[in-house]
């Protein structure tokens, strides 16, 4: 059911400081970074061969990901996000497997416009898990 593996997310303490890692240290192709206050993050997106890096960084008192930060102050792997051709779908077959679906299940458009839905990490190998419709 899941096809490509289209980004991971990663939250960092410091936004530049991560884009200068990736570019300079590890000589990626690296964005500006990209307010996207409707999800409460700032990103800056890491363009690889085969999938992408999204640097996460908290934008709003109401981030979802400022928790996160709080819990690991220097930063860590959020989630990862596999495609899929038909949202809904996939997230009957995952209910129906017994997987929550996080929220109300309805699919959101997500950083890059596309519907997206989340997957709780105890059902997953302990690993938030992002499903976005292309
Ligand atoms: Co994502």
């Amino acid at each position: 059911m899941i096809g490509r593996l289209n980004h991971v997310a990663i939250v960092v303490p410091d936004l530049a400081a991560a884009a200068a890692t990736y570019r300079t240290t590890l000589g990626a192709r690296v964005s500006a970074p990209l307010p996207l206050p409707e999800h409460g993050v700032t990103t800056v997106f890491v363009e690889l061969d085969n999938t992408k890096i999204e640097l996460l960084h908290p934008l709003g008192a109401a981030s979802p990901i400022a928790s996160f930060l709080e819990r690991n102050p220097a930063g860590g792997m959020h989630h990862v996000c596999y495609e899929v051709a038909d949202i809904r779908a996939a997230r009957d077959r995952l209910a129906a497997a017994g997987a929550r679906v996080l929220g109300d299940g309805e699919p959101r458009p997500g950083a890059h416009g596309k519907p997206v839905l989340f997957l709780h990490p105890k059902d997953f190998c302990g690993t938030l898990v992002e499903i976005e419709q292309v």
